[in-house]
């Protein structure tokens, strides 16, 4: 590369949002307002089983695969290394948007090195769930394990793999072969044509799959500033998650830099937690209300999966959970989202502390049969009976609301800077 900077310090500033809970926290919005102040965001984990919904003008942009910076024209956006990519979804996400006016090209890149996630994956995940009955993990349905696993087995294709067309098709054939002798399978892929359909797809990304990792040094060490966008949420993080209730990724802070190849440096972590808390999928939910008040929390919130169009499940914000997440990410900063969604309750509880076995614990257990069955201690708050969503400063909230917030920062030791306080992009007390 001819503008390569080979200076080894970080004049540039790196950034990351990360949600503190089970995904779904509402980070698109924050995401996309700092986007429009960042010359590259970058995904580092996942796949298409995030969606992140942003509202422009009224209409809702849902992105599975792409980063978020897409919607802003002068932002570059890359798909990092420890990504898994499906091609079709990608290409799809391409296509929607050029409908709209937003073109990719120059700035679009996609990591040689990711991991391509093809259609088997997810009848391999398909697959998996139905063995597993009712110990499901209720995943996506994406293909996410399958294509983690394959990477680490060290069988799995990469995006730089497409550029050589007959190399492609062997290591393709060759997994396929063995996909398709799985005697489970429900589908049986005729090879040769995936073959052809993945090769036709990479061709729209002539010019895209690159060394990303390259691309994001050079921009850091020319002092350029990145966002390092987080999916899925730091508690469904394959290590420090409630395992095996997780996906397959590292989603917490330390895969920045490994997911995208830059070196660990300064970093400015802001974590987001809604202002209530919700989960999709099977696993434990301490503070999950499963009567009206849950109930009430959904219809208001709209809480449905914006991938799987589940209904999420709803409780009261966990801060044991959400100061578990913030200590690994070092969070420096906090964005409550969704607010409003709390403006007509009397009372509002907090979760602050959790029993187990009559003992106090101050985190999430490692062990998920313990996990299971912690018994969350709530602080009850008042609620402020009113509507929020043309409040632009946190200092004008109402009161209680206020207080509330005062709550999770004196709890967290962490400011909150942004408040979701409504539906629309603008809707973003700071
Ligand atoms: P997978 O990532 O599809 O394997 O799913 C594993 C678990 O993570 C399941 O409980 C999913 O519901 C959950 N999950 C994966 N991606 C997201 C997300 O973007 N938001 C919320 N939950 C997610």
């Amino acid at each position: 590369m001819n503008n390569q900077n080979n200076s080894l310090s970080a004049a540039g500033k790196l950034t990351t949002v990360l949600g503190l809970n089970w995904g779904d926290e509402g980070k698109g919005k924050l995401v996309d307002i700092l986007a429009g102040k960042m010359q590259f965001v970058a995904r580092f984990g996942g796949g298409a089983n995030a969606g992140h919904t942003i509202v422009v003008d009224g209409q809702k942009v849902i992105l599975h695969q792409l980063p978020s910076g897409v919607l802003h024209p002068q932002t570059k956006n890359v798909i990092g290394n420890g990504c898994v990519v499906h091609l079709p979804t990608l290409i799809e996400e391409i296509d929607e948007l050029a409908k709209i006016g937003v073109k990719l090209t120059d700035r679009l890149f996609i990591s040689d090195r990711a991991t391509i996630l093809f259609d088997f994956h997810k009848e391999l995940d398909g697959l998996s769930e139905s063995k597993l009955g009712d110990k499901k993990i209720g995943t996506t349905k994406r293909g996410i394990g399958p294509a983690y696993s394959d990477r680490v087995n060290r069988r799995s294709l990469r995006m730089g793999d497409l550029s050589n067309s007959e190399n492609f098709a062997a290591k393709l054939r060759a997994r396929l072969e063995e996909v398709n002798s799985i005697s489970e399978m429900p589908v049986k892929f005729d090879i040769e044509n995936e073959i052809t359909m993945y090769r036709d797809l990479a061709e729209r990304l002539d010019g895209m799959i690159v060394d990303t990792s390259a691309i994001l040094q050079n921009a850091l060490a020319d002092g350029k500033t990145v966002l390092a966008e987080g999916a899925q949420g730091s508690l469904l993080d394959l290590d420090f998650g409630s395992f095996p209730f997780v996906t397959s990724s590292t989603t917490t802070a330390g895969n920045i830099f490994s997911g995208l190849g830059v070196a660990p440096q300064n970093l400015e972590s802001i974590g987001v937690v809604k202002a209530y808390s919700t989960r999709v999928g099977a696993g434990p939910f301490p503070t999950e209300l499963e009567n009206a008040t849950g109930e009430k929390l959904r219809e208001v919130g709209a809480e449905f999966g914006a991938t799987t169009g589940r209904p999420r499940r709803c409780g009261w914000c966990d801060l044991v959970a959400t100061r578990f997440a913030a200590k690994l990410n070092g969070t420096t900063a906090i964005n409550i989202t969704k607010l409003d969604v709390l403006n007509q309750f009397d009372e509002i509880q907090i979760c602050t502390k959790y029993l187990l076995d009559g003992e106090e614990i101050n985190s999430p257990p490692a062990v998920i049969e313990d996990f299971a069955r912690v018994e969350p201690v709530f602080e009850t708050l008042p609620g402020w009976n009113s509507d929020t969503s043309a409040v632009q400063k946190i200092s004008e909230l109402p009161e209680n609301a206020q207080k509330y917030i005062q709550f999770v920062e004196k709890y967290l030791g962490v400011p909150v800077k942004w408040v979701g306080v409504g539906v629309e992009r603008s809707a973003m007390a700071s």
